[in-house]
């Protein structure tokens, strides 16, 4: 890649064409290496991905049970079967039709009640990871108002997996998978972003024109923990993949395109 010590930023026209772009990152992740450290995400961006990875798997053209994963975050207060956990949305999304052996797909757990077996949690948290060798490739969506994981503005850049409160726009763009807002958890066990900066490679991905402003303001505004995903101007290996809607406030728009048809002539083996 040109530039590997960069943020590549990848413009596709819709989010089909991000989810299969996607689809190709992680699976060739894994097909070169079986046994890669996943790390994943939930929420509306990702599905079509996970989609898109079920169907590759279900052909036969990527296996994933030796991988193993870890998300980003989860709920406190849910027990892991609750139909709005994160264990249920990546069981039903991806680990079980993707095959993936899920004794080795870990989540932070959310149901522990007091604050010291929430404070032990996170540190087992931090210590599974560790233990893992890291994160090889780790998925990223990002919040409207710039957070990444449960990261809410103002988070430490250098902060680990810990018990974050939500803010309200979180818990009511959230509050549609449940039945009403009040049933939203207000607290979520969350990898830092310093835990999440360790990741060899990041790939976020941002569709929709609900997320161009936390999009421009994470690209080309300053490092700040008010936005927590400039963070990743920091990180030396990420590609961030947007659709058409979530780009349209880049100032430097047209410059990443030709970086781009620069970058698929260099990977086709053509001349510049
Ligand atoms: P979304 O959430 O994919 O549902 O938009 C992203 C996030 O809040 O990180």
């Amino acid at each position: 890649m040109i530039g590997d010590k960069v943020m590549r930023i990848v413009i596709l026209e819709n989010a089909d064409q991000v989810a299969t772009a996607a689809a190709d990152v992680i699976a060739s992740t894994v097909q070169r290496h079986p046994e890669a450290v996943l790390g994943l995400a939930t929420g509306g961006t990702p599905l079509g991905t996970y989609q898109k990875l079920v169907e590759r798997a279900k052909r036969g053209e990527v296996a994933f049970d030796r991988v193993t994963t870890f998300n980003l975050d989860e709920y406190v207060g849910l027990p892991a079967d609750h139909p709005q956990s994160y264990c249920t949305f990546m069981r039903r999304h991806l680990f079980e039709p993707g095959g993936f052996a899920l004794e080795r797909c870990y989540l932070p757990n959310g149901s522990v009640t007091t604050w010291q077996d929430l404070e032990e949690e996170c540190r087992r948290y931090e210590t599974l990871i560790q233990r893992a060798g890291g994160i090889d490739l780790q998925l990223l969506g990002i919040g409207a108002d710039g957070h990444i994981a449960f990261n809410e503005p103002g988070s430490s850049l250098a902060s680990r997996t810990r018990v974050k409160a939500l803010t309200e726009q979180t818990r009511r763009d959230n509050a549609r998978f449940f039945s009403c807002i009040d049933e939203v958890p207000r607290l979520a066990i969350t990898m830092g972003i310093g835990t999440i900066l360790e990741a060899r490679r990041i790939l976020l991905l941002a569709t929709g024109e609900q997320k161009a402003e936390a999009v421009r303001a994470f690209v080309e505004g300053p490092v700040s923990a008010q936005v927590p995903a400039s963070a990743l101007q920091l990180h030396a290996a990420t590609v961030v993949m947007l659709d058409a809607p979530a780009a349209t406030l880049l100032a430097r728009k047209e410059y990443y395109l030709s970086m781009e048809r620069i970058q698929q002539r260099l990977e086709a083996g053509l001349p510049l």
